[in-house]
C-alpha cells in the first residue's frame, strides 16, 4: 500500500472520535520506496498556490481545487478570540496587506494572535504589494481584490461546498519557538486545531506539520492516528528549540533524527526537507526507515523533474499548474479537478 492509497482508503468521514487508522507497520511499509507512476503521488498547492493566487486565501484554495490538486498545503496561528486561522505570517504582512481605507499597511502590523477574527478580517489580502521584493516576485499570481484572512473552520467548509471532499489538508502550525511571545504556545493552538478538525470531520484528509517539532509530538499524543510531517531547515537543525530538544549533531543524518523524533505513534511519518538541501542518499535512507519525503517549495521545472525521477513521495509547488504538466508529460496519474459551484 502507498501512502497515497492509504490516505484514499481512510477519506471517508469517520463521524464522532476518531479511530485509529491503520497498523503503523503497513502504513510505513506502503510508504517505503514509493515511486511516481502511481496515484501515489501527492501534488501539493504551497499555500494554496501563491504563484497563481494570493497565497492562503479562500479563492486560491478553491481554485487549487478546481485546477486539480491531491493536497492543499496552509499555514495556521490562533486569533485573539481563539479561532485557528489561516496565515502565514505571525503579524499582519505589509507585502500583502491593505486596511478598509486600502491603504497598504506601511510595516509590520499587530500580532495575528492580538487581534479577533472581526478585526483581522477588516483587512483585504487579495493581491500583492507591488512596492515590495515580496510582491514582485509572483507575477503570474492573479489579484483578488476583498480576500480575506480565513478561518481554517471557513476553508473546510469552502471545499465542503465545492463538492472537493476528497483534496487533502497539510497544515502547518506557525510556532517559533525562538520567540515564544509572538505566537499560541504549542499545545493551545494543537488543540484548537484538532478541535476545528474534529468539527469539520475531516481528519482522514489532515496531515499536520511544523517546524517546530514539539507540535508534532502533541499531536502524536493527542491524536496519534494523524500523519505528521517533520519540516526542516538549515536553520532549524542548527537549534534544537526547533526539534523539541533533539541535537541534530547526535544523529547520523536527518532522517535518522525525524525516525528518532516520531518514535512511538502509529500515523504515517513524513520527512519535509527544504528541496536544495535532499540528496537521493538521504532519500533512499528515509525510504529505508518508512519515512515519506515531500520537499518543499519546488517551483522550477527542472528541479521537479528531477525530484520525481529520484523517487519522492510528493512535492509542495506555488505552481501546481506546472507541476502538472510536469507530471503529464511523463505519463503520471493527475489529481481531479472540482469546479467552484
Ligand atoms: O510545507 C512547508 C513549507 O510551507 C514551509 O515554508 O515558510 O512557506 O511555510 P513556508
Ligand atoms: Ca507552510
Amino acid at each position: 500500500m502507498t501512502i497515497r492509497s492509504f490516505f484514499d482508503s481512510t477519506s471517508r468521514p469517520l463521524g464522532g472520535r476518531w479511530r485509529p487508522f491503520f497498523l503503523a507497520s503497513l502504513v510505513l511499509a506502503g510508504c517505503a520506496g514509493s515511486a511516481p507512476g502511481s496515484r501515489s503521488f501527492d501534488l501539493q498547492a504551497h499555500r494554496g498556490g501563491r504563484g497563481l493566487a494570493p497565497e492562503n486565501t479562500l479563492a486560491a484554495f478553491s481554485q487549487a481545487a478546481a485546477l486539480g490538486v491531491d493536497t492543499l498545503e496552509l499555514d495556521i496561528g490562533l486569533s485573539a478570540d481563539g479561532a485557528v486561522v489561516v496565515s502565514h505570517d505571525t503579524r499582519l504582512n505589509p507585502d500583502h496587506t491593505r486596511d478598509a481605507q486600502g491603504q497598504w499597511l506601511p510595516a509590520q502590523g499587530a500580532p495575528i494572535r492580538s487581534l479577533t477574527v472581526a478585526q483581522l478580517q477588516a483587512y483585504d489580502v487579495g493581491r500583492l504589494n507591488p512596492a515590495t521584493a515580496y510582491g514582485r516576485q509572483f507575477a503570474t499570481q492573479q489579484p483578488r481584490d476583498g480576500e480575506r484572512i480565513p478561518t481554517l473552520a471557513q476553508l473546510f467548509a469552502r471545499m465542503q461546498a465545492q463538492g472537493a471532499t476528497r483534496v487533502r489538508f497539510n497544515i502547518e502550525t506557525k510556532i517559533d519557538p525562538t520567540r515564544p511571545d509572538e505566537t499560541a504556545a504549542p499545545e493551545p493552538m494543537v488543540r484548537a486545531l484538532l478541535a476545528e478538525i474534529e468539527r469539520a470531520g475531516v481528519g482522514p484528509r489532515v496531515t499536520v506539520q511544523s517546524f517546530d517539532w514539539r507540535t508534532l509530538a502533541l499531536v502524536g499524543r493527542l491524536a496519534p492516528q494523524l500523519p505528521r510531517a517533520y519540516l526542516t531547515s538549515a536553520r532549524t537543525l542548527r537549534d534544537s528549540r526547533w526539534t523539541a530538544g533533539l541535537a541534530a549533531a547526535d544523529f547520523a543524518s536527518t532522517p535518522r533524527l525525524v525516525k528518532a523524533a516520531a518514535a512511538g505513534g502509529p500515523g504515517p511519518v513524513i520527512w519535509s526537507p527544504a528541496f536544495a538541501d535532499l540528496t537521493p542518499e538521504a532519500l533512499r535512507e528515509a525510504h529505508a526507515l518508512g519515512l515519506a519525503v515531500l520537499p518543499w517549495t519546488v517551483n522550477q521545472r527542472a528541479d521537479m523533474a528531477r525530484l520525481l525521477d529520484w523517487g519522492v513521495d510528493g512535492l509542495i509547488t506555488d505552481y501546481p499548474d506546472v507541476l502538472r504538466s510536469v507530471m503529464a508529460e511523463r505519463g503520471l496519474p493527475l489529481p481531479a479537478g472540482v469546479p467552484a459551484r
